[in-house]
């Protein structure tokens, strides 16, 4: 029996109605991990997969499972991503994943399959709440440290709490964790979130590498003190502290230490206009391809910080809040995703991916690999996120005709 093919209009359905999941004024989707609005989106899922006959189930990580799981005696191809989003965001990062995943699952579990595929919603990818990215595929690939798992949110929720409210545990974390010989492989569809493959006029992008990030948090200690009284000589201030660590930190990739660096949040107390600040908290998220690169330009970062601290006696204290590491993905899946394209005539590019993905997690465990499709625009991680439904479609169809073809003889990833 022949796979049915990607159904055009319930992933779009989806994908429009999980859009309205977390909407704010702006038009933006605002869905951290294990929000309300979080878990709205997941029960959503839950919803879809059941009505469509497939079990679902929620691992001690709160990940969540759609279809089959990973079991003794089999090797399953997982497809997945993420429901969690930025602070207004558009509408399909890590989301057309996890529907694109519930899709292929939907169509090839009733075929008779040398592997099973299951689909997967990683909890927490984005870390927009919880500050720990990556949570969900951290824990199932084993890699979530235990100061991770004592996080507080940044508004000051606990995790544990959190976690428990979407029906993972805390204390049995490593429950969550997947055992390789159970894997065969991870497969990711997502956005581009890029110019590349838009300006090429190339529908599918197979992804060599993903680069790798290390995130600081950073406090810095002045003197609040009254903004008309208070001499300009001898003031600590540490939110002009702060806007010249926050330029430091732009500087950092035009002065060759790393691909790009970026200071994305910032928060001053007491944030009042005639009041001087006296404490800020900030941000820096510094990203390169190469790992001892990206270890040294998130020492120069903190060398630039403690520098321009001291020089305005200010207290800096400078913490590695997640780091993650560049990965290449594996040759031979790339080899069936191109080989998929071409049954299609479907032109493909190769590209690197700027942003953080699961799947980089998941490569520590099994062979991982992903598929993106073109980003209009180019943009990502704001509210006019788009691509074309052609293209929605087409790439949907790309990771479900891969994982058929890897899934159909045993030996497939040989
Ligand atoms: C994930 O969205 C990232 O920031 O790369
Ligand atoms: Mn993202
Ligand atoms: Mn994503």
């Amino acid at each position: 029996m022949p796979a049915q093919p990607v159904n055009r209009d319930r992933l779009l359905r989806r994908l429009t109605e999980l859009a309205q999941i977390g909407r704010s004024e702006s038009g933006g989707v605002t869905r951290p991990g294990f929000s309300l609005a979080d878990l709205e989106a997941r029960r959503y899922v839950v919803r879809e997969a059941e009505n469509s006959g497939l079990p679902t189930a929620v691992d001690a990580a709160g990940n969540l499972w759609l279809g089959p799981r990973p079991h003794p005696g089999t090797t399953t191809l997982v497809l997945g991503s993420h429901l969690d989003t930025v602070v207004d965001a558009g509408p399909l990062d890590g989301v057309y994943g996890v529907v694109s995943a519930l899709e292929a699952v939907e169509n090839l579990t009733s075929l008779n399959l040398a592997h099973p595929v299951a689909a997967v919603a990683f909890a927490n990818e984005e870390g927009a709440l919880h500050p720990q990215p990556f949570w969900g595929s951290l824990a199932t690939s084993g890699q979530l440290s235990t100061p991770a798992a004592a996080t507080t949110a940044y508004d000051g929720t606990l995790l544990r709490d959190a976690l428990t409210r979407a029906g993972g545990n805390l204390d049995v974390i490593d429950q969550a964790r997947l055992d390789p010989h159970q894997l065969l492989a991870y497969l990711e569809l997502h956005v581009e979130q890029g110019p590349v493959l838009e300006r090429e006029c190339i529908p599918i992008g197979i992804v060599d590498a993903i680069v790798g990030r290390v995130q600081l948090e950073v406090e810095l200690m002045g003197a609040a003190a009254h903004a008309g009284t208070t001499p300009m000589p001898g003031r600590s201030d540490a939110l002009a502290a702060a806007a010249e660590i926050v330029l430091a930190v732009e500087d950092l990739p035009a002065a060759d230490w790393c691909q790009v660096a970026t200071v994305g949040r910032l928060e001053a107390a007491p944030n009042s206009p005639n009041t001087i600040a006296g404490l800020v908290r900030l941000t820096v998220d510094v990203r390169d391809a190469d790992e001892a690169r990206l270890h040294q330009a998130a020492g120069e970062a903190v060398r630039r910080i403690e520098s321009i601290a001291q020089r305005r006696t200010v207290k800096a204290s400078c913490t590695r809040a997640a780091s993650s590491k560049p990965v290449l993905t594996d040759p031979a899946l790339r080899r069936s995703i191109a080989a998929a394209a071409a049954r299609r005539a479907v032109p493909t590019l190769t590209l690197t991916s700027g942003a953080g993905h699961d799947a980089q997690m998941m490569a520590a465990i099994t062979p991982a690999a992903m598929i993106f499709v073109p980003s209009v625009g180019g943009v990502s991680h704001v509210p006019h996120e788009d691509t074309s439904p052609d293209d929605l479609v087409l790439g949907a169809q790309m990771l479900q005709d891969a994982a058929l073809a890897l899934t159909s003889h045993p030996g497939s990833l040989a």
